[in-house]
C-alpha cells in the first residue's frame, strides 16, 4: 500500500498595497513584511509592475518610455500575468503569504481613472490574466494630492513618467481608488496616510491581524 500523500498546505494570504504616488505605502510595505516575518509567517514581498525578471524589464519600459495608453495597460497586465504564474500562485499554493506593492486596482485607478481607459477593457484583461485570483485584503493609502506630490518631489530628483503627471491626473487616480474601496468595503480598506508612520503601521497591523485570525 502506498503511503498517504501529505495533506495539502492551506492556501496563503494575498495582501496588496495601493495609493497615489507619494502616499507613503512603500515604507509601510516594508514594515508589514518585517512584522509578519517576526510572527513566523513566510512572506513573499513583491511589487508591480515587476516581481519577476521579465516584469522588472517591463517596469523599466513602463516608467520610462512614452506609449499609447492601451499599450500601457497591456504591458501592465503582461507583467502581471508573468508575476501571477511565476510568483504569486506558486507562493499561495505553498501556503506562503504574498504582500504586493500594487496589483490590478492600480490599473483600474491609473489606466482607468487617470488615463480614461474604459473599465470594461480593464475588466476583460483582469478576467483573462487573473481568473478568480483576488487579494484577501487591499490597503489603500489615501492622502491629499498636494501632500503626496510634495513627498514625491522631496524624495526624488528624477521623477518617472507617472510621477511627472499633473495634479488633476492624481486627483482622478485618488477618486478611482476611493470608488474601488466604496464598491468593495470588505476587501479594500482606506488608511488615512496623513497620520504619523507609527500610527499608520499600528492600523495596518490591526487590519492584517484580522485576516490572519479569521482564515
Ligand atoms: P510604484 O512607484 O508604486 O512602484 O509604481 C510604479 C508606477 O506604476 C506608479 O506610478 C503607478 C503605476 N502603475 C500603473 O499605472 N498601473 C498598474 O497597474 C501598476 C501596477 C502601477
Amino acid at each position: 500500500m502506498s503511503a498517504p500523500s501529505p495533506a495539502p498546505s492551506p492556501r496563503g494570504r494575498f495582501i496588496t498595497f495601493e495609493g497615489i504616488d507619494g502616499a507613503g505605502k512603500s515604507t509601510q510595505h516594508a514594515r508589514l513584511i518585517d512584522y509578519l516575518r517576526d510572527k513566523g509567517v513566510t512572506v513573499v514581498a513583491s511589487r508591480e509592475p515587476g516581481g519577476t525578471p521579465l516584469g522588472e524589464k517591463l517596469r523599466t519600459l513602463l516608467l520610462g518610455d512614452s506609449m499609447h495608453l492601451e499599450t500601457e495597460a497591456l504591458l501592465m497586465f503582461a507583467a502581471r500575468r508573468e508575476h501571477i504564474a511565476q510568483v504569486i500562485e506558486p507562493a499561495l499554493m505553498r501556503g506562503d503569504w504574498v504582500v504586493c506593492d500594487r496589483f490590478t486596482d492600480a490599473s483600474v485607478a491609473y489606466q482607468g481613472g487617470g488615463r480614461g481607459l474604459p473599465l470594461t477593457k480593464l475588466q476583460q484583461l483582469a478576467t483573462w490574466v487573473q481568473g478568480d485570483l483576488r487579494p484577501d485584503l487591499t490597503l489603500v493609502f489615501d492622502a491629499p494630492v498636494e501632500l503626496a506630490q510634495a513627498r514625491v518631489r522631496s524624495g526624488t530628483t528624477n521623477p518617472d513618467r507617472f510621477e511627472q503627471e499633473q495634479n488633476e491626473f492624481f486627483q482622478r487616480v485618488r477618486q478611482a481608488y476611493l470608488a474601488i474601496a466604496a464598491n468593495e468595503p470588505l476587501r479594500v480598506k482606506v488608511i488615512n496616510a496623513t497620520q504619523s508612520p507609527e500610527k499608520i503601521a499600528t492600523e495596518v497591523k490591526a487590519l492584517v491581524d484580522k485576516v490572519y485570525l479569521i482564515h
